[in-house]
């Protein structure tokens, strides 16, 4: 009987240790991982002003946006450590990609949009298939 008792306590608190850790993880990630949903969303809706061949209105926003958030990734993954320097290559690529964006282009003409869209992405991509 003590021994059933003694077991039963043992699991209830591994169990609240476990979920403490999980949460603390949880915790940990939530910044990141919403700034990487933040600039998700406004990277599809650059696409989806593409592909509807309107990119006038809101498109350059959504650039304006990307290259504000690009700028803070390495904050919100390392809290103030000195990045990998893989990871900061990665960083780099994503915002000249950004970058390379010519500044007119957003509002007269989506077509020459296209390509560059293409380059963010495969800049999001390059990181995430090391780091994610
Ligand atoms: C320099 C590296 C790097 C670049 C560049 C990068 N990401 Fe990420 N991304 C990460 C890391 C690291 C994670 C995992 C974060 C975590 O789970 O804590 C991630 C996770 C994500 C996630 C999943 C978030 C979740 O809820 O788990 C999305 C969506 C995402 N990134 C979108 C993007 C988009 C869109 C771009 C380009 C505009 C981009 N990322 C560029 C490093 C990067």
């Amino acid at each position: 009987m003590r021994n059933l008792i003694l077991l039963i306590l043992g699991m209830a608190i591994g169990a609240i240790g476990a979920a403490n850790i999980v949460n603390a993880l949880r915790q940990r990630d939530a910044y990141p991982r919403g700034l990487m949903n933040v600039m998700q969303y406004h990277y599809v809706a650059m696409r989806g002003d593409v592909r509807l061949n309107r990119c006038a209105v809101n498109t350059p926003q959504h650039l304006a946006i990307l290259r504000e958030l690009a700028g803070g990734i390495e904050t919100a993954v390392y809290a103030g450590d000195i990045p990998e320097p893989p990871f900061h290559e990665y960083d780099q690529r994503l915002r000249a990609a950004l970058d390379a964006v010519p500044a007119d282009t957003t509002s007269t003409d989506c077509a020459a949009l296209a390509p560059a869209l293409n380059r963010i992405g495969a800049a999001c991509d390059a990181c995430h298939r090391q780091y994610r």
